[in-house]
């Protein structure tokens, strides 16, 4: 475990209005710090245990901004998190920090209840206890605000409306059911003990920064590879897709306006069919990044075995977050999933950076035997 250490090397001093960001070194949490500190809102701290999904390399282009710390570290260890508080003593506390891959969650769910669950009750004991150590304005200020998802809803029929936030939770996979425990205990924690949480519900996120597990990123990875694009069972699962700056814009407008004890539900109006996902991404690379031998991507694809117990139908109704805090998303679809593909293809680098052993043996695991 790192002591507590700016990234700069700069002394470490509480800042006015400075905001804890969990899971920081991750997809969203690290495109969320970077847009914080773009739109200059207020330092932040940033906590991650750098599990194989955080990169700190993420998070370089702030490594030297004296508005930002980093901290490497379990969101589960009461001591560091009690010294965090008490140090930075921040505005808020964004908890994205979690294990959030579907597949990961069927192939061993201990790491999701580990963190997602006991993680998740240990930052709020934690941050329970700094609250109430706060004076009335203090307290009148702070926010906890927990990043949830759309999958705790379950899955939708076919013609079914899109989840609103009064849907029942009917959690499918050990990853969705570990998210739903953790909402609950945030209500609880509102409910029982005054804490002024905040949660919001978000469908699928793509753009910068994703790690190559995820559909988007991997089949861009694999369609440039040379690979198969391995699609689970029909393709004809459906999703609602978000591009990332959208989601992270969201969060801002919740914390800053949302009404203590709410959740909001988050999503791009941007349904579609994985398998549609899979034919938009050969056509843009097939355009941008032709293949050498002049055929097409679209040969790449393949049919695979199903993932267990796959959820066949998400959509979010994001009425609520629009007419009470007037957020909607700037990006369509379209927009956003060209300007994916451009940063993917503008930074070779890094995707080949993440490309670990460890990873590797992922793939094999996971694709291997379907
Ligand atoms: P991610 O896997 O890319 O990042 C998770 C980050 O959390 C990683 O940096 C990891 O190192 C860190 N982490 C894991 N366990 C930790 C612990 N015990 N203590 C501290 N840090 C820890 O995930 P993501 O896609 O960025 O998702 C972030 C959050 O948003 C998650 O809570 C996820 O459930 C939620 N969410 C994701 C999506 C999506 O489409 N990706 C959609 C809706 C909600
Ligand atoms: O809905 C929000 C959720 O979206 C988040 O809560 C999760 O953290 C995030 O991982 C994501 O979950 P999904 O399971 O929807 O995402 P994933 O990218 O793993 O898969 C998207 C769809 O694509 C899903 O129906 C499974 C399918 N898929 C995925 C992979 C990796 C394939 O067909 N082939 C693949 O290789």
């Amino acid at each position: 475990m790192s002591p507590v250490a700016s990234s700069n090397g700069a002394p470490n001093r509480p800042e006015e209005n400075s905001i804890l960001v969990t899971g920081a070194a991750g997809f969203i949490g690290a495109n969320f710090v970077l847009a914080w500190l773009a739109h200059d809102l207020s330092a932040v701290v940033s906590l991650d245990k750098l599990t194989y999904a955080g990169n700190l390399e993420n998070l370089a282009s702030v490594a030297n901004d004296p508005r930002h710390a980093f901290v490497h570290g379990d969101i589960g260890d009461a001591e560091l998190v009690a010294g965090l508080l008490k140090r930075y003593r921040p505005m808020a506390v964004v908890n994205f920090a979690a294990e959030s891959h579907v597949d990961r969650s069927i192939h061993g769910p201990a790491d999701f209840i580990a963190t997602n669950v006991v993680g998740t009750y240990r930052l709020l004991e934690t941050t329970r206890a700094f609250y109430d150590s706060l004076n009335s304005p203090e307290k009148a200020a702070f926010r906890f605000l927990h990043v949830s998802t759309d999958e705790v809803f379950g899955s939708l029929g076919r013609d079914e409306p899109a989840f609103t936030e009064l849907n029942r939770y009917q959690p499918n996979s050990p990853y969705s059911a570990t998210k739903a425990a953790s909402d609950h205990l945030i209500r609880a924690w509102c409910h029982t003990f005054g804490l002024p949480v905040l949660v919001t519900n978000c469908s699928n996120n793509y753009g910068p920064y994703q790690f190559p597990e995820k559909l988007i990123p991997l089949m861009i990875h694999h369609a440039l590879s040379g690979l198969p694009l391995p699609v689970y069972g029909d393709g004809q699962q459906r999703r609602d897709w978000l591009y990332v700056a959208d989601h992270c814009s969201a969060i801002r407008a919740v914390l800053e306006r949302g009404r203590i004890g709410e959740t909001y539900n988050i999503g791009g109006a941007s349904e579609k069919a994985n398998i549609e996902i899979v034919h938009r991404l050969c056509d843009i690379l097939d355009a941008d990044r032709p293949r050498q031998d002049g055929r097409s991507y679209h040969q790449q694809i393949e049919f695979i075995g199903d993932r267990p117990g796959h959820d066949r139908r998400y959509a979010m109704d994001a009425a609520k977050i629009a007419s009470e805090l007037g957020w909607t998303p700037s990006e369509t679809f379209e927009t956003g999933i060209r300007k994916t593909v451009r940063w993917y293809l503008d930074n070779p680098g890094w995707v080949g950076r993440v490309m670990s052993g460890a990873y590797r043996d992922w793939l094999q695991k996971n694709y291997s035997n379907r």
